[in-house]
C-alpha cells in the first residue's frame, strides 16, 4: 500500500514536470530560453505612478495575473511591445491557464500592457511598428 502511495506521487509530480516546457515556478531552474532567463532576473514591478487612477487599478490586475505562473519580471521586462503581440500572447495564457485567467482580468491586463507598452517601451515600439508597416 505505502509503495503504491509513494509510486502515485512520484508519477503525478513527474506529470506536473513534463507540462512545464519552461522553469517550474519554485523549482529554482532558469528557463531553457537565455533571453527569458535576462527578463526574469530584470526589475520584477513597473512604476505607475505617474499613470491615470484606470491605468493604476488595471495594473494591479496586470500584476496579479501574469505573476501567478512565473515571476512578474518577466512580464515587465518582455519584448512584447505591439497591441497584437499582447493579444496573442493573453489569449495563449487564457487557453493554457483555463479558468485561472477570467476574460474580465485578460481585458484589463490586456488595456494596461497596450497603454504601458507605448510609454515605457516607446523606443521598441516605435521601432516594431517601423518593422510592421515594411512592405
Ligand atoms: C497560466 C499560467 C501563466 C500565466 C497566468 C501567465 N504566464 Fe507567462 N508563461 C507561462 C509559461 C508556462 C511560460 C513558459 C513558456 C510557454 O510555455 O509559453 C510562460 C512564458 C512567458 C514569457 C516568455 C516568452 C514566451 O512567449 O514564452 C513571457 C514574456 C510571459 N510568459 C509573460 C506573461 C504575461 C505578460 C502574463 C500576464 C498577461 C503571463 N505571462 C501570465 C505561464 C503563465
Amino acid at each position: 500500500m505505502k509503495a503504491l502511495i509513494v509510486f502515485l506521487v512520484v508519477g503525478a509530480s513527474a506529470a506536473i514536470l513534463a507540462q512545464a516546457p519552461q522553469s517550474l515556478p519554485g523549482s529554482g531552474l532558469p528557463p531553457l530560453d537565455p533571453r527569458v532567463d535576462k527578463w526574469d532576473k530584470g526589475p520584477d514591478k513597473i512604476d505607475v505612478s505617474r499613470y491615470p487612477p484606470d491605468i493604476r487599478q488595471k495594473y494591479k490586475v496586470f500584476a496579479d495575473l501574469c505573476g501567478q505562473c512565473h515571476s512578474l519580471a518577466r512580464a515587465v521586462n518582455c519584448d512584447f511591445v505591439l497591441d497584437e503581440d499582447w493579444e496573442r500572447y493573453i489569449k495563449r495564457m487564457m487557453r493554457r491557464g483555463k479558468g485561472l485567467v477570467t476574460p474580465e482580468m485578460a481585458r484589463q491586463s490586456y488595456e494596461f500592457a497596450i497603454y504601458d507598452s507605448k510609454i515605457r517601451k516607446k523606443d521598441l515600439y516605435e521601432q516594431r511598428l517601423k518593422e510592421a508597416a515594411k512592405p
